[in-house]
């Protein structure tokens, strides 16, 4: 200040102390505008099928964005869900958390429910259970349950898995000669909330940050790689190691909002 160096609204001020607002004023060090902190905003969408899972998108297809007219702040997609895939999707402007929540390291459990054409039968559950090897590397062990009920013409099964690589979960089902017809991200670690509709959005309450910080708080206590503190049967009776999603932190403080009406994306995939 005392250089000179900062400036209010145009003028110089060097006296120490002297009082501005960086939401009203323009405050200035050497010509760059100081911006005030945004406060910390966690965003819950549920996700519809047709929006893409970025900020801005060159082609002018719909984006998340558009689902979230009311959100200032700068929160942009943690992670990422395919075109075709709806389901829950937390966006942040907390870096710090979203690098956490998207590093491997951390093995943040995410539950999909998937509808697959044909029946899987127990072999087939186990191969993706164990790993099945999509472009060249195995994917680590998952958690995978038939959903009970009927199975004929398609199966509905859940699968839980702490990676995050590209279209995976229809790349495993794929990989064993069924593929997917619709897919639906439940949880998130310990987020999940089963009253959220399509194309609805709420924030976070306080108790489900600090689950979700605390889930990627930890350190792996082994090799780091997912699935190797749990041991579980899936449906097939076989033994999968997988870590077991955590229970939901709490119910929600504030009712969902609604963006773009669900099922009226712009554009084409
Ligand atoms: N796996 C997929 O195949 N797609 C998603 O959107 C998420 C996980």
């Amino acid at each position: 200040m005392l250089q000179g160096r900062v400036t209010v609204n145009g003028d110089v001020v060097r006296e120490l102390g002297t009082k501005a607002d960086p939401a009203a004023d323009d405050i200035r060090v050497d010509g760059r505008r100081v911006k005030q902190a945004e406060r910390p905003r966690y965003v819950l969408l549920y996700k519809p099928a047709g929006y893409v899972t970025t900020r801005s998108d060159p082609q002018r297809r719909s984006t998340v964005m558009d689902l979230i007219p009311g959100v200032r702040e700068y929160v942009y997609p943690v992670g990422r869900l395919d075109y075709d895939t709806e389901g829950l999707l937390l966006l942040t402007n907390d870096g710090d958390l979203a690098a956490r929540l998207t590093h491997p390291r951390h093995e943040v459990p995410r539950v999909y429910e998937v509808t697959v054409a044909g029946v899987p039968d127990a072999h087939d559950i186990e191969r993706i259970a164990k790993g099945v090897t999509i472009e060249g590397r195995r994917t680590e062990p998952a958690r995978v349950e038939l959903a009970p009920g009927r199975h004929t013409a398609t199966a509905t099964l859940r699968i839980t898995i702490a990676e995050g690589r590209n279209r995976q979960v229809r790349k495993m089902f794929e990989a064993v000669g069924h593929p997917v017809d619709s897919l639906k991200r439940v949880s998130i670690g310990p987020l999940r909330d089963a009253r959220i509709k399509p194309g609805q959005w709420r924030d976070l309450t306080a108790d489900e940050v600090r689950a979700l910080k605390k889930a990627v708080a930890r350190e792996p206590s082994g090799d780091g790689r997912a699935g190797k503190r749990d041991s579980r049967a899936t449906s097939a009776g076989r033994e999968t190691r997988e870590a077991a999603p955590r229970r939901p932190a709490r119910p929600r403080a504030s009712a969902p909002r609604q963006g773009r009406p669900a099922g009226k994306p712009r554009g084409r995939r």
